[in-house]
């Protein structure tokens, strides 16, 4: 795919728009792009979630961070560039039982919110209504807020308190549902161990609730196991699920996080 746009939307924070043919084949919100890093000795590609989709533009947009040399390598890259892109990979949000006027509650913390972008788009053309709940550890790595103020409600919150609610995604649900009382006709949740952990806590009874996993990858594509994690109520401890190809996204209460 070639580079368009790259640009830093908070520090260390990328946002990069690629195009090419390979964009037909995105539909599903959720999914993610195994990228080539473009660096002769880094061998392992890096999962990336799908943050945007044009199809009539045949574009597409990312959001990463900088975690390592992999992604440093990414932020260094320029428009007109290629990139060696394999994708989309996983399973993403399953919107098949969501109607028009559904209120679905979109849950996210730090650099899980990117696919909740696309996610939310697409539940606004179903008609859907969209109540996000986000979490960041300051206001300074918060991106993307208009963008999605622009779809719905967002209920915000920062570890520090210098945006929003003090504290973190728990709370802020607690107190929110606690002052607007409603049962959400879908819950769909992105982010670290901690949030998906709140999450998964608290809707696992929920007829309609989704959390995508993050594992470390190396394949992408279900053939190396090295994203296995344990399947809930297995006792044996020999059940598990591939994060790459049967998620990343799973229903609330069936993976050990
Ligand atoms: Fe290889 Fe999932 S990353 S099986």
């Amino acid at each position: 795919m070639t580079i368009l746009v790259q640009e830093e939307v908070a520090p260390r924070i990328f946002k990069l728009t690629l195009q090419g043919k390979l964009v037909e084949e995105m539909e599903t919100p959720g999914q993610f792009l195994h990228i080539k890093v473009p660096r002769a000795d880094l061998l392992l590609r890096r999962p990336i979630s799908i943050n945007a989709i044009d199809q009539a533009t045949e574009t597409c947009q990312i959001i990463y961070r900088i975690e390592g040399d992999g992604t440093k390598a990414f932020s260094e890259l320029t428009p007109g560039m290629q990139l060696d892109v394999l994708g989309p990979l996983g399973n993403g949000f399953d919107l098949s039982k969501i109607k028009s006027n559904d209120v679905v509650y979109l849950i996210g913390g730090g650099i899980g919110v990117p696919p909740l972008y696309e996610l939310s788009r697409q539940l606004k053309e179903i008609g859907a209504i969209p109540v996000h709940f986000f979490g960041f550890a300051s206001q300074s790595v918060m991106y993307d807020k208009e963008l999605f103020e622009a779809l719905g409600v967002c209920h915000w919150a920062t570890d520090d308190g210098s945006f929003g609610m003090k504290g973190h995604v728990g709370m802020l649900l607690d107190q929110v549902v606690t002052e607007t009382p409603e049962t959400p006709a879908a819950v769909f949740a992105c982010g670290n161990k901690g949030m998906l952990q709140t999450v998964d806590e608290r809707y696992r009874n929920h007829p309609n609730a989704q959390l995508s996993h993050e594992a470390r990858m190396a394949c992408g594509m279900g053939a190396c196991y090295g994203c296995v994690c344990h399947v809930v109520g297995d006792e044996t401890g020999t059940k598990s699920v591939k994060v790459c190809d049967e998620g990343p996204v799973f229903p609330a209460g069936k993976v050990v996080i």
